[in-house]
């Protein structure tokens, strides 16, 4: 039966979807500002060292469970732990890239909003007003953002439905170079404006003494995050990788293009924001608010305006295209007719699991769960719990549960390094990973 299973076409291929799965909200989004507003370079520092170390480490623990067991997350664990509980790290994964998704698909179906409004060239109308109002109507509008938010869920479903070769490799072989061009566009014109270093210097100048506890642990679970970790994703992915391929270059690639793309949007952000005077605010009015007020002042803004929000777009959804393919391998084995119907009500499921989150800013904008509106809550239960619990879990599987000898061959296949990287890998899997996020832990849980 595994012969008839999938497989990524080439490595290529493969490379474009993991990093088009990790390349998402978190690094075109979130790290800019938390860059700039937590001790800039000195940020960014810590981060690069979280995700080339930790990161790195446990996106290849995730490969080798994938690759060696050419199997779906919740079947792999069975099959390496047979009789134990380990399969629920599947579960967890499932658990998790829903209510990833659930939330995620409303951003996106904002990001398809605002890409139809800005056609128009509405946007950027001097006369359009006050962005901030205007982004508060939008998302407070059930119909509008609710018609976008099913529109994102079904081009996810959609893609997903066609298979791993001509479904998620096809769209992201296109997407993700699309999105490469804009971005180098962007940075250009972005660089080119009068008084950009003022925005480069607030993202990246080092500022050592706006570092805490707090924000070195944010910077851990940004790595995960970006790198799409913890919920067996990667697992997913890589088990429709040839037995040939080597991982750790294929990790190094994925690993190396999200950090660029972190670099980038910095870069093509905060120039524009500083040179026209404008505050860098904090979260979704970043994008949604302060950005089309800087296109406004440019020339030919609505184009550049249109583009980034396309380039969001395509980050959005082969992000998202990972957290439904999760869902659908695990139920729908390897036949094309059940992926299909699995797609379809996988994809409505979460879409519906997403209603309280999309009316959180508007409808539902006064039912706090724990201080903060649905939308928030569910962001921080993935972020801060579900997401670091199960990199935790994997970190202890893999050096526990997979024999050292398979697991060495399996990294090392192809590749030119020695014992010596993968006695180094397994070292930081095994302790150094666990220790990390054990610390995060105890700080999420105000014990430490
Ligand atoms: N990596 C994605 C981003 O940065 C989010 C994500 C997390 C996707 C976990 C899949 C799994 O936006």
């Amino acid at each position: 039966m595994n012969n008839t299973r999938d497989q990524w076409s080439s490595r290529l291929g493969f490379i474009l979807a993991a990093a088009g799965s990790a390349i998402g909200l978190g690094a075109v989004w979130k790290l800019p500002y938390v860059t700039g507003t937590s001790g800039g370079g000195a940020f960014f520092l810590i981060f690069l060292f979280f995700t080339l170390v930790l990161g790195t480490s446990l996106l290849l623990a995730e490969f080798a469970v994938g690759r060696k067991t050419q199997k779906p997350p919740v079947e792999a664990y069975k099959e390496l732990a047979p009789g134990t509980a380990w399969h629920w790290l599947g579960i967890l994964g499932i658990i998790s890239s829903c209510l990833i998704l659930s939330f995620y698909a409303v951003v996106g179906g904002w990001i398809i909003t605002y890409f139809v409004r800005s056609l128009s060239g509405s946007l950027t109308d001097p006369a359009s007003g006050n962005h901030e109002d205007l982004f508060g109507s939008i998302i407070s509008n059930p119909w509008e953002v609710g018609i976008s938010h099913l529109a994102f869920i079904i081009v996810t479903i959609i893609v997903v439905q066609g298979g791993i070769q001509k479904g998620i490799e096809r769209a992201s072989s296109i997407m993700m170079p699309a999105l490469f061009l804009i971005f180098l566009i962007l940075v250009i014109r972005s660089l080119t404006l009068d008084g950009a270093m003022e925005g480069v210097t607030f993202f990246l100048q080092p500022d050592f003494s706006a570092v805490s506890g707090d924000t070195i642990l944010f910077a851990l679970g940004q790595a995960f995050f970006s790198l799409s970790l913890g919920v067996s994703i990667m697992v997913t992915y890589s088990s429709y990788l040839s037995k040939k391929d080597n991982l750790v270059r294929s990790a190094s690639s994925i690993v190396g293009l999200s950090i660029l793309i972190a670099l980038l949007s910095g870069l093509a952000i905060f120039p524009g924001v500083f040179a026209f005077g404008l505050e860098p605010n904090e979260g979704p009015s970043l994008i949604f608010t302060v950005l089309p007020a800087v296109f406004s002042e440019m020339a030919f803004g609505a184009v550049f305006l249109s583009l980034f929000l396309l380039l969001l777009l395509f980050a959005t959804l082969t992000s998202a295209f990972s957290l439904l393919e999760i869902v659908v391998s695990s139920v729908a084995g390897n036949s094309p007719g059940r992926r299909k119907a699995a797609a379809w009500i996988a994809g409505i499921s979460i879409f519906i699991l997403g209603i309280p989150s999309n009316l959180s800013f508007g409808l539902l904008s006064e039912w706090l769960l724990f201080d903060k509106i649905f939308f928030d809550q569910i962001d921080y239960l993935v972020s801060n719990i579900l997401l670091p619990l199960g990199a935790l879990l994997i970190s202890i599987f893999v050096p526990l549960k997979m024999n050292r000898a398979e697991l060495q061959d399996e990294l090392l296949r192809g590749s030119s390094l020695g014992t010596s990287f993968f006695n180094t890998w397994f070292f930081i899997i095994r302790f150094v990973t666990p220790v990390a996020i054990i610390f995060a832990f105890l700080d999420v849980l105000g014990i430490w």
